[in-house]
């Protein structure tokens, strides 16, 4: 197998995108110019890269390949080669997608990828393209597989499939299949209803009409670590450890004696971005944290502890209460007090920025997600919700450079690095609380008594998740406040007091979740602390909607 990406292949009859329909095969030679070469940088980690074709699981694939220890991209179908110039890549994956092969427009495959002669993994529409490109066959199923299934092995020496039984449960979603093999392949697996659900040649082109990345398919880690390791040869080095290495070593090279800054918002990201630049940087970076007075109880506290004395980074502390309280005033539109928060922030962010004086650059916690969702669904919603975040948003004037320093990692990797940093478990591991904090849980017009009658309830509930171990299993857990008032009766007096909503979910990521089932005795701990200690509040309900259709925070 070629150790690196310049293109190695040997000619080969492949089909391109423009002779798709009359089905002509041509010489490889012939048909391209020569393959381009790619310049890896020097430290770039041993990469797979995933081309994702629109398959749902796409994102997933790329996770459990760093799950496994090997650094990924995930990158549209149609990413020209140069974009992958400086990475190391050692083995491409095609992701699955909606789109049948023969149909006209149907996504491709790049000629740099079989033309690098570096391992390929097809999963279930990359398989079809990578059968239909090299020659095969693909055609409709009479009967579409969705859902479990059982794949039989054929060839039990395939190393895609080494340590593997002889019969596998797996998740399979497709309507067309592989009916004719390509020049060179053979079927390694089939199923009740595809004669190739595994198919391989030996330069180490693989295809898989089953989906591996998900969890319903039991052996689908094995089967991905394989053909990381065995067919591809990757060592496996994607640690945090070495990430925090090579991070200090391009940022310090980067910076040079510039200053920096970087918004702290006490959230994980921001938290972890910081850390790794003052390692790198030290007095070189000052951080600024705007309290808007909508973050819960103690929590500015801690960020200046954890900051400013435990670490001993240049802490900018600006108490902004008052600011964002009176812009705040009279709104009830969520959507107003997004933009109304955003743009405070902005500005107060901007005055302590300007006396500053000298700044070259700007730190920011954007992680993988964000990056694949503004390259994937500009103008969607999950990339509207980030809007106030930007501090893009800055006037033209103020010119920083960016630094993003997580840019490629996703959540857990966050966790990990930020865990192998030093930063406290507490911090790590916190879950998401929303950049307009507790301005989106007052239903309505945020008042301080309302943020008051709120913080006080969050606090129990965070308390009682926590005493019941609750807290890191699920994905978020507080309480909002209704703009209900309800009757009760406390002591021997009828009241009409304030509603408040308990809300825990459980999810993988914020794109759905599922409402938690939570153990009802913890419930009713909550109800009766919250009712009790309280003022005001005479009545506790627990949100039972999931997402869809729900969202996670009321507002
Ligand atoms: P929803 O409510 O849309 O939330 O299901 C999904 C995740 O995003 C968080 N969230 C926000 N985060 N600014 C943020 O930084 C926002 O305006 C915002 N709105 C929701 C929410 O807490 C959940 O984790």
């Amino acid at each position: 197998m070629a150790d690196s990406i310049e293109a190695a292949a040997a000619p080969r009859r492949i089909r391109t995108s423009g002779d798709r329909e009359v089905g002509a095969y041509l010489e490889i030679a012939e048909a391209r110019e020569p393959g381009h070469v790619f310049h890896p940088a020097p430290n770039a980690p041993e990469t797979v890269v995933v081309l994702d074709y629109g398959g749902q699981y796409a994102m997933l694939i790329a996770r459990r390949v760093r799950e496994a220890g090997v650094y990924s991209e995930l990158v549209p179908w149609n990413t020209p080669p140069e974009r992958l110039d400086h990475l190391r890549t050692k083995a491409f994956i095609l992701s699955g997608g909606p789109a049948s092969v023969y149909e006209p427009g149907a996504p491709t495959l790049p000629d740099y990828v079989i033309a690098s002669g570096l391992p390929v993994l097809g999963i279930c529409y990359g398989m079809q393209l990578l059968a239909h490109t090299l020659g095969g066959r693909v055609a409709p199923t009479a009967t579409r597989e969705y859902g479990h299934a059982v794949i039989r092995v054929a060839d039990s020496s395939s190393p895609l499939l080494r340590g593997l039984p002889s019969t596998l449960p797996v998740w399979m979603s497709h309507g067309d299949h592989v009916v004719e093999l390509p020049p060179g392949f053979h079927a390694i697996a089939q199923s009740d209803s595809s004669p190739v659900s595994v198919m391989g040649d030996a330069a180490g082109h693989l295809g898989i009409q089953f989906h591996p990345e998900v969890v319903h398919t039991p052996q689908g880690e094995q089967l991905l670590r394989n053909f990381l390791f065995e067919v591809s040869g990757c060592a496996g080095d994607w640690t945090a450890a070495n990430f925090v290495e090579e991070s200090i070593r391009t940022i310090r090279e980067r910076v040079g004696t510039g200053r920096v800054i970087c918004a702290l918002s006490g959230g994980v990201d921001s938290a972890v971005a910081a850390t790794l630049v003052h390692r790198a940087i030290g007095d070189q970076l000052t951080c600024i944290f705007v309290d808007n007075g909508l973050l819960r109880a103690e929590e500015p506290e801690r960020v200046i502890a954890t900051f400013s004395q435990h670490m001993a980074m240049n802490l900018l502390h600006v108490d902004a209460t008052e600011r964002f309280l009176a812009t705040l005033a009279g709104v009830t539109n969520p959507e107003e007090k997004r933009l109304r928060i955003g743009t405070t922030f902005i500005r107060v962010f901007e005055a302590e920025a300007r006396a500053l004086g000298r700044v070259d650059f700007i730190c920011q916690g954007t992680t993988y997600p964000d990056v694949i969702e503004s390259a994937s669904a500009e103008g969607s919603a999950a990339a509207k919700i980030k809007t106030h975040h930007n501090v893009g948003g800055l006037p033209p004037d103020m010119q920083f450079t960016l630094i993003e320093p997580l840019r490629h990692l996703f959540k857990d990797e966050v966790r990990r690095v930020g865990h192998e940093l030093g930063l406290p478990d507490e911090m790590v591991y916190r879950q998401p609380f929303p950049g307009p904090g507790l301005a989106i849980r007052v239903i309505g017009e945020v008042t301080r008594e309302k943020l008051d009658v709120l913080r006080a309830a969050d606090w129990i509930v965070m308390d009682e998740i926590k005493r019941a171990a609750l807290y890191y299993d699920l994905w978020q857990s507080f309480a909002v406040l209704t703009n209900t008032r309800t009757v009760g009766v406390q002591g021997d007096f009828r009241t009409y007091g304030h509603c408040i909503a308990l809300r825990c979910v459980t999810a993988e990521d914020a794109m759905t979740a599922d409402w938690a089932r939570i153990p009802y005795d913890v419930l009713s701990r909550i109800s009766t602390r919250v009712v009790n200690e309280v003022p005001d509040v005479n009545r506790v309900v627990y949100d039972i909607t999931s997402k869809p259709p729900g969202t996670i925070e009321w507002e």
